[in-house]
């Protein structure tokens, strides 16, 4: 694995257009990351010339791809707005600063207050539902500190990288078009990524994986309602954002932080998904371990749609351990008949 200095020397390679000076020593190039055979840089330019900008570019990517141990290569280049820079003015309902990308017509982000709420599950099953609907669905999982899409998908593989253009292929199960950071880290390496290579490696995901046409890009968000997750909301083109949570969060007004984030980055909410709502005791009891109702009342009081509530079914839990997420394995059972009606609904919403 090369490190940062052997990645900067190879840098020296790359002269300034029109210079005969290279662009490490003209000090533009700014945090080098290497980790698990990626490599990302940022170029910070004083020039807004969209040209210099695209060739500085071309050439890095095309340097550090030659050096030996390195499979992935992201160059950021920031630059002032000028009378080059790409025209500013802001799609609505478009997240700032990402570009959208072609062939994808939606992408809908998953997320929630915390941890172990079930947003990769929702995001599993709604994908799934949304195929089953006849849809073209690729699901992108961005937790990058617990990636499950990976085990909950049943496919744990490195993808292959195209001959010339070097996309990401996508994996696919179930119908679906999966990319994972789980594919790319080897089980036994500690997550080392740092804040802006995170960024750079989840636009890659999205501009540099061969998604194809997709009708929906689900991005299973990693949780939380920090200044991570919004970076990544900003990263990531989005058209919707999907809250999920329990009854008894959403009365603890952890909600309204994940429509707080979404406002923020200028992405419209689709609506909030309760899961977890209820299980149906042997007997035919209902009961309600986390309150009820909590979901639909904050979005009520909020004034976003209510997607739908999840009951605890153990097809759920078992579908994601075994890596056939119940809309896959049982689309006929009664948790999938729940999972589809969100995706009707979601479909609905969005148009
Ligand atoms: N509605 C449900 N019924 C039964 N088990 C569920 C349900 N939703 C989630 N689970 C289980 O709860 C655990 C946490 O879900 P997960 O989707 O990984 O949460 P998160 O992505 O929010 O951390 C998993 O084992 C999952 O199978
Ligand atoms: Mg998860």
């Amino acid at each position: 694995m090369p490190s940062e200095n052997e990645i900067l020397n190879a840098l020296k390679e790359v002269k300034y257009p029109g210079y005969s000076r290279d662009i490490v020593s003209f000090g533009i190039v700014k945090d080098v990351a290497v980790a698990n055979g990626a490599v990302s840089v940022s170029i910070h330019l004083t020039s807004a010339n969209a040209e210099v900008a695209q060739q500085i570019k071309d050439e890095c990517q095309s340097t550090l791809k030659a050096i030996e141990g390195i499979r992935v290569a992201h160059v950021q280049i920031q630059q002032p707005e000028g009378q080059d820079a790409p025209a500013g003015g802001q799609a609505p309902g478009q997240a700032q600063g990402a570009t959208r990308v072609p062939g994808i017509a939606k992408v809908i982000a998953v997320a929630s207050g915390k941890g172990g709420v079930g947003k990769s599950t929702v995001s599993a099953n709604l994908a799934c539902a949304l195929a089953k609907r006849g849809a073209r669905v690729g699901l992108l999982d961005c937790d990058i500190y617990g990636p499950s899409i990976p085990l909950m998908m049943g496919v744990n593989e490195r993808p292959s990288v195209t001959e010339g253009d070097e996309k990401l292929v996508p994996l696919e199960n179930h119908g679906i078009k999966l990319m994972s950071m789980g594919f790319l880290l080897q089980d036994d390496q500690p997550v080392i990524w740092r804040g802006p290579m995170i960024m750079r490696t989840i636009q890659q995901f999205i501009s540099q994986v061969l998604w194809g046409e997709l009708d929906y890009l689900l991005v299973d968000l990693p949780p939380g309602t920090g200044d991570a997750q919004i970076s990544l909301c900003q990263t990531v083109p989005l058209d919707g954002g999907v809250i999920v949570t329990t009854p008894q969060e959403a009365s603890l007004g952890v909600v309204r932080k994940g429509i707080e984030m979404f406002k923020k980055v200028n992405v419209p909410i689709l609506g909030i998904v309760e899961n977890m709502s209820y299980f149906t005791a042997p007997g035919g009891e209902r009961v309600e371990i986390f309150g009820y109702g909590g979901g639909q009342d904050e979005a009520g009081r909020q004034g976003v749609p209510f997607l739908g509530e999840i009951p605890i079914f153990t097809e759920i839990r078992k579908g994601g351990d075994d890596g056939v997420p119940v809309v896959a394995g049982e689309p006929e059972s009664a948790p999938s008949q729940v999972f589809l009606q969100i995706a009707t609904q979601l479909q609905e919403i969005l148009g």
